[in-house]
C-alpha cells in the first residue's frame, strides 16, 4: 500500500479507477450517516487490539483519541469526505492516518470492511429500532387519548364497507392500538437478531491474529456474537426482517389513513379536518384535502418496494460477502425515514388534526338496519332457533325497505304479528346504544368490555 491511503488498494494495481466507475462504486454519499457507528466500532476494535497486546496500550489510546477527534470535527462540519474516499470506512481510516500518522495504519489489523460494515449497520439499526418503538408508542397514545374520550361515542361498524353493526368509537380506535402493539413486539423480536456482533469474522474466514471477539461485542453492547464467520459477513436476514416489520407498520398506517380519508369525505362526514393538518386546493376554494393520510398511504409502497428489493438482492448470492450488499443501505435508510415520518405525521393528525362530528355519527347509527342482528338475538333469548329468527328478521327488513321505514318505526301490533314473543322492550333493544352495550363477549364492543381495555391500555402506556 502506498504512503497515503490514496487509491486504497494494494500495489497490485497500476492504474486508477475510471472516474465513472469510481462514482458508481462509491457509497460515501449515503453511508456517511453510519459515521457515528463506524467510529464506535473502530474504537471498540482498537481497544481490543490494545488489550490483546496486538498493538501497544499507547497505540490503542492514540487510535481512540484520533477517532474521537474525527467525531468532533464531523460535529463541527469539518469532516467532509468525497467520492475518492469510496465509503465511510475508508474515509475514516484515511482521515485517521492524516491526523495521527502511521500508527493509524494499525487500526484495520485483524478486521475487514466486510465485518466492519455489518457491525456499523447493526449498531445503526439498533438505535433506529428503539426510536421507532418510541414513535409507535406516541402513535398509540394519540389514538388512546381519543379513545378514552369516546367510549360512548358510537360509529357505524362495517364489513364489506357495508353498514354492519354500531360500535363504540373507542373500540374502533383501540383496534389500531393493538396493531401498533404487534408492530412493537415484532420490532423487539427483530432487534434480538440485529443485536449480534459480526465483528471479528474478518473478510469471511476469521483471522490468524489473536483478536478477542467477546471484548468488542461486550464493548458495543451486543447480546451475542455470530458463531460462523461466513454467516456473520453474509447475513442480511435482519434487514429483510426489519423491512418486513416496517412494511406491516406502513400497511397498518395506510389502512387507518384510508379510513380517515373516507371519514373526511362529504359522503361519510364523520370527521372534520382542522386547519393544522389539511391543505387547500390551488383552484377550488371550497376544498380541504386530507393530504397527510394520503401521503402516508402513498408512501407505504416505498417500504414494500424496499422489502422486495432486498429479497431479490440476497436470493442469488453465494457465500460470503458480495458487493450487492451495499444496496441494503439506501433501502434501510429510506425505510427508516419513511416509517418515522409517517408515524409522526399520523400522530400529529390524531393529536390535533381531526375532530369527530358527533351529531353526524349519532345520525348515522340511527338511520340504518345495523340493529337487525339484535332483533334476531332478542328472539334467540326467547329460545327461537337462530336460523329461524334470522329468516324472520330478513323478511321484516325487506318489508321495511319496501316501505322506506326503519325497524324503530314498526308498531308493537305489527311486531307481534311477526312473532308473538315481541314485547314493548323491543324498542329499547333497537337503540344503537343498547346494541353496543349488549356486546359483552370477550373482546366485544360492549361499553363495559371496552372500558376494561381502556383501563389496561392506560396502565400499559402510562406506567
Ligand atoms: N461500502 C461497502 C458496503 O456497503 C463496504 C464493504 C465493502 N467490502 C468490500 N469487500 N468491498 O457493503
Amino acid at each position: 500500500m502506498g504512503d497515503s491511503l490514496g487509491k486504497t488498494w494494494s500495489d497490485r494495481f497500476d492504474e486508477g479507477l475510471h472516474p465513472f466507475i469510481e462514482q458508481f462504486n462509491a457509497s460515501i454519499e449515503f453511508d456517511i450517516c453510519l459515521l457515528e457507528e463506524d467510529l464506535d466500532g473502530s474504537i471498540a476494535h482498537a481497544r481490543m487490539l490494545g488489550m490483546q497486546g496486538i498493538i501497544t496500550k499507547e497505540e490503542a489510546i492514540k487510535l481512540e483519541n484520533g477517532l474521537e477527534e474525527i467525531r468532533k470535527s464531523a460535529a463541527d462540519g469539518l469532516f467532509q469526505p468525497d467520492i475518492s474516499d469510496e465509503d465511510v470506512h475508508f474515509a475514516v481510516e484515511k482521515k485517521l492516518i492524516s491526523l495521527i500518522g502511521p500508527i493509524g495504519k494499525k487500526l484495520h489489523t485483524g478486521r475487514s470492511r466486510n465485518d466492519q460494515v455489518g457491525t456499523d449497520l447493526r449498531l445503526w439499526l439498533r438505535k433506529r429500532i428503539d426510536e421507532i418503538d418510541n414513535d409507535l408508542k406516541r402513535f398509540q397514545v394519540s389514538l388512546f387519548l381519543l379513545a378514552e374520550k369516546n367510549l360512548h361515542t358510537l360509529i357505524p361498524g362495517y364489513t364489506h364497507l357495508q353498514r354492519a353493526q354500531p360500535l363504540s368509537l373507542a373500540h374502533h380506535l383501540l383496534a389500531y392500538v393493538e396493531m401498533a402493539q404487534r408492530d412493537r413486539n415484532r420490532l423487539e423480536d427483530v432487534r434480538k437478531r440485529v443485536n449480534i456482533s459480526p465483528l471479528g469474522a474478518a473478510a469471511l474466514a476469521g483471522t490468524s491474529i489473536c483478536i478477542n471477539r467477546d471484548i468488542t461485542s461486550a464493548d458495543l453492547q451486543f447480546q451475542d456474537i455470530y458463531t460462523n464467520s461466513l454467516d456473520a459477513v453474509s447475513d442480511r436476514d435482519f434487514v429483510v426482517e426489519f423491512l418486513g416489520a416496517s412494511s406491516l407498520i406502513m400497511a397498518h398506517l395506510s389502512r387507518l389513513s384510508e379510513e380517515v380519508i373516507l371519514w373526511a369525505s362529504e359522503e361519510f362526514a364523520f370527521i372534520k379536518l382542522t386547519d393544522r393538518c389539511a391543505t387547500g386546493s390551488s383552484l377550488m376554494p371550497q376544498k380541504k384535502n386530507p393530504d397527510v393520510p394520503e401521503l402516508v398511504r402513498g408512501k407505504s409502497g416505498r417500504v414494500f418496494g424496499h422489502l422486495q428489493a432486498m429479497l431479490t438482492m440476497i436470493k442469488g448470492l453465494p457465500l460470503a460477502y458480495n458487493k450487492d450488499f451495499q444496496e441494503d443501505k439506501e433501502a434501510i435508510f429510506d425505510s427508516v425515514k419513511t416509517v418515522r415520518d409517517s408515524l409522526k405525521a399520523i400522530s400529529i393528525l390524531f393529536e390535533e388534526g381531526l375532530i369527530f362530528r358527533k351529531e353526524k355519527l349519532n345520525k348515522a347509527v340511527l338511520s340504518d338496519f345495523s340493529n337487525a342482528t339484535d332483533v334476531a338475538d332478542y328472539l334467540v333469548a326467547k329460545e327461537v332457533p337462530f336460523r329461524e329468527a334470522y329468516q324472520l328478521v330478513g323478511r321484516i327488513v325487506k318489508e321495511c325497505l319496501e316501505e322506506e321505514i326503519l325497524l324503530t318505526d314498526i308498531s308493537l301490533d305489527r311486531w307481534k304479528k311477526f312473532n308473538t314473543f315481541f314485547e314493548e322492550d323491543i324498542y329499547d333493544k333497537l337503540l344503537p346504544s343498547s346494541v353496543v352495550e349488549s356486546r359483552l363477549s370477550d373482546g366485544g364492543t360492549g361499553f363495559e368490555r371496552v372500558g376494561e381495555q381502556l383501563f389496561l391500555w392506560r396502565e400499559k402506556l402510562f406506567e
